[in-house]
């Protein structure tokens, strides 16, 4: 297994991924999921020994003050092994100068052990000062 980033993707092995987790809002639209890999700031993938995407990880960063986790995704019978570790750690090493990180993601216990085993907190938890993350989604 490797884990690396990476730029040329075939759309068919990402909708085979995305659609591994049950993804259907990108697997629904594969112009759109190719344009979205194409367009974030980072990307990195994992491979197993024969090539198979079996992870992936991207962010949207200005490179200079804020780093977005949008996607993390290992494929489920891979999950556990320490993948995505590797991919998050990938991403967090690519901007450390980065000081504000942030991500949206479903209210889950197991997604909340991961993020906070890296340092997330989750905006009703953080004790510096009161906050509050909105979203808006449009159709
Ligand atoms: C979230 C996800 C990427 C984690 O990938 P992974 O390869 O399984 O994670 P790792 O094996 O590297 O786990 C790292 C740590 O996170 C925590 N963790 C991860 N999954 C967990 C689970 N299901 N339950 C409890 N803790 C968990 C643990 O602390 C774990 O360390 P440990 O295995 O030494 O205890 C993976 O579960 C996934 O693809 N989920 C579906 C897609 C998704 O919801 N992505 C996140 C939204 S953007």
């Amino acid at each position: 297994m490797n884990v690396r980033p990476e730029r040329d993707f075939n759309v068919d092995e990402l909708l085979d991924l995305y659609a591994s987790v049950g993804w259907t809002s990108y697997t629904g639209s594969p112009d759109v999921l190719t344009k979205a890999i194409a367009n974030s700031s980072f990307v990195v993938a994992a491979r197993d020994q024969g090539g198979t995407l079996i992870g992936l990880a991207r962010g949207l960063s200005d490179d200079a003050s804020v780093f977005y986790l949008q996607d993390i995704i290992v494929r489920p019978e891979h999950q556990r092994h320490g993948i995505g570790r590797q991919l998050l750690t990938a991403c967090l090493e690519r901007y450390r100068h980065v000081r504000q990180k942030v991500l949206l993601t479903d209210d889950d216990e197991s997604q909340r052990l991961f993020y906070e085993s890296f340092g997330y907190v989750r905006t009703v938890d953080f004790e510096d000062a009161p906050l509050n993350a909105y979203v808006r989604f449009d159709s």
